[in-house]
């Protein structure tokens, strides 16, 4: 019998309210531009409750330069033009023994562009980065927001994360299962059709770039 992360990841192949599925692939070096374009386009609002203060373009220039794709894991879903327009950011750091006896804790930061919220972008993203924490024997993942950020507060409730107020900013943490078969099957299967779309989408936009002529 097939066990639930798959039955889940299978059924969440079905797009939201009849759309297309949203893939999740984990993103490298040569996305580095894309992400850097995708954070820059988000407005003041969002900056905010994506990093907690308004940072400036020199801020997020400096973030996206400094990620470390060695150590911590970024996902990402392109539209059908191959516009990177969902990004989460998992990074590891060592437990202080609080919450749990394992070595790591994870941290999730994730945003969508205003141009696809409401798919389900979020969501997929934040269930990648569960599964995958899942499956690198991280058993608590945290999250910071604003109690005034209710999407991802409903997000975070949805998947089951507990959930601590404090002075107007929301603590979250998610207590996550042992690796099974089904949880690394569901995200190798995950990473396989996402890395499919993701060429034959990388390919369609060089095919239109290479044809369409330029403007002298
Ligand atoms: C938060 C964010 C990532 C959500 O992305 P998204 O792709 O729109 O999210 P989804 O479509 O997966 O899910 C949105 C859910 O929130 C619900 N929702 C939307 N607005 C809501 C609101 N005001 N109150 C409560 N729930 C709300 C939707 O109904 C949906 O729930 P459902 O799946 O149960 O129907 C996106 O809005 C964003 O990038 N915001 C700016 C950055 C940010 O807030 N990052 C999080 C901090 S780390």
């Amino acid at each position: 019998m097939l066990d639930n992360p798959l039955q889940r990841w299978i059924q969440g192949l079905r797009g939201k309210k009849g759309r297309a599925p949203v893939l999740v692939k984990e993103l490298g070096e040569r996305d580095r531009r894309r992400m850097l374009r995708h954070l820059l386009a988000l407005d003041s609002g969002d900056r905010l409750l994506r990093f907690g203060s308004q940072v400036p373009d020199e801020q997020i220039i400096a973030y996206v330069g400094k990620i470390d794709f060695g150590r911590d894991i970024v996902f990402g879903v392109v539209n059908h033009v191959f516009q990177l327009v969902g990004l989460g950011h998992l990074a590891f750091a060592p437990s202080d023994g609080k919450k749990t006896d394992k070595e790591q804790v994870a941290e999730f930061g994730v945003s969508v562009s205003s141009s696809a919220r409401g798919q389900g972008v979020g969501t997929r993203l934040f269930q990648r980065a569960a599964i995958h924490c899942r499956n690198s024997d991280v058993d608590t993942l945290y999250m910071q927001c604003l109690t005034s950020n209710q999407t991802m507060m409903h997000i975070a409730r949805k998947a089951g994360m507990r959930i601590k107020r404090e002075y107007g900013e929301a603590d979250a943490h998610l207590e996550i299962a042992p690796p099974s078969p089904g949880s690394v099957m569901a995200e190798a299967l995950e990473e396989q059709f996402a890395t499919i779309d993701y060429t034959v989408k990388a390919n369609a936009r060089a095919a239109v770039k290479f044809f369409t002529p330029r403007k002298r």
